[in-house]
């Protein structure tokens, strides 16, 4: 059976990145009998250029009846002026594909420990997940919005947290194995909510996973003290948000970050961390590895092909191992040199 993947390279690096995707994507198929067909749509500022809307109707339906949507980067300088903006099409993009789940892998490549802001023998072995809630919380609730007074209105459903804490156990038993639910169960009722329904959740279903819960200023501390001791955090949309930003850059270059997206109805989205980098655009400076990475991702949770996705992710460990990487990352590589050693490794390690 053959899967149909939707590249929207985007602006910027995107296009370098998506080359990327692709090329490990193409080397790592016929290993593990995959037959991947790609198309490749404009997203963002390329298509406000082309088509005078960043998420053009084409662009729309390729992405609604894909098995997998994988996207570069969008936006830049060019389109600040005023006018459509470039983010738009992401946000019409997320909304098509019905992504509730952002999960974020913060890994710690072995050799690569000194990039880290924090003591490199504190940082070694962090390899946790944070899987966020992405369409429920105070960011969606009603707001009043006056001169004298405001409110957002924080507010999930037992289905909504049960929607996101079964992708987080699930990734969990396919990992160390552990959750640790981040809530602030001591001030909120939606966090007594939360914690209440994903310990249910756990009793009745995932009885195997281990559990437990840490209040979200605690973990603020305990990310950057003991980054080491997580597996899978789960937790809901604005905790999420601020922890995940604070846990990127724990592994060191957010060129190294890949992120998934994932749906009920879609085979989800999948993404590196980094923005479209304009500075270092056109240039053959981008890393390649938060989208490879990414790739591997759309392998696992869009395709159910865990061990094609595995196969990327030893082939970019070996090679950073090895010390094959871009000037981010401290090495001399350019792009397409980084993308040609992790085709090749993966070739090897057929
Ligand atoms: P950015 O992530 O594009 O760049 C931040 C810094 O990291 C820059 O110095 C850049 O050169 C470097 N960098 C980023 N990715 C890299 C890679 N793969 N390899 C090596 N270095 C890399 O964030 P910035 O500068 O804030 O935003 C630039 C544009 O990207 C803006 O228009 C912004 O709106 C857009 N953006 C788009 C996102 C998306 O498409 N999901 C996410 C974040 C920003
Ligand atoms: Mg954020």
């Amino acid at each position: 059976m053959s899967h149909t993947i939707v590249l929207l390279p985007g602006d910027g690096i995107g296009p370098e990145v998506a080359a990327a995707a692709r090329a490990v994507l193409e080397a790592v198929a016929p290993h593990h009998g995959l037959s991947l067909t790609f198309e490749s749509h404009d997203i963002g500022g390329c298509a406000i250029d082309a088509h005078g809307d960043p998420f053009p109707e084409a662009t729309a339906k390729a992405c609604a009846t894909a098995d997998a949507v994988f996207l570069g980067a969008v936006g830049g300088p060019k389109w600040d002026g005023g006018g459509p903006r470039p983010e738009a099409g992401l946000l019409a993009l997320r909304k098509t594909l019905g992504a509730f789940a952002n999960l974020r892998p913060i890994t710690l490549f072995p050799g690569l420990e000194h990039l880290s802001p924090l003591k490199e023998e504190r940082v070694a072995g962090t390899d946790m997940l944070i899987v966020r809630e992405l369409t429920g919380g105070i960011y969606f609730g009603d707001k009043v919005e006056g001169d004298d007074h405001a409110s957002d209105l924080c507010s999930y459903s037992r289905d909504e947290v049960e929607r996101i804490a079964r992708i987080a156990f699930a990734a969990a038993r396919e990992r160390k194995g552990r959750v640790t639910s981040v809530d602030k169960a001591n001030v909120l009722a939606t966090s007594r909510l939360w914690r209440k329904t994903v310990v249910a959740l756990r009793d009745a279903d995932y009885p195997d996973v281990e559990l437990d819960h840490v209040l979200v200023d605690a973990m603020a501390m305990k990310l950057i003290e003991q980054p080491s001791a997580f597996d899978v955090i789960l937790t809901e949309n604005m905790f999420g948000d601020i922890l995940s930003d604070e846990a990127s850059v724990i592994a060191g270059s957010i060129g190294l970050a890949p992120s998934a997206s994932l749906s009920q109805t879609h085979g989800g989205l999948y993404e590196p961390i980094h923005g479209s980098a304009p500075d270092i655009a056109g240039q053959g400076k981008a890393n390649p590895i938060g989208a490879m990475l990414s790739a591997a991702m759309l392998l696992r949770h869009a395709l159910d092909a865990g061990g094609a996705a595995a196969h990327i992710e030893r082939a970019v460990a070996d090679c950073l191992a090895g010390g094959v990487g871009t000037a981010d990352i401290g090495g001399t590589e350019h792009t397409d040199a980084v993308i040609a050693a992790v085709c090749d490794r993966i070739g090897e390690a057929g």
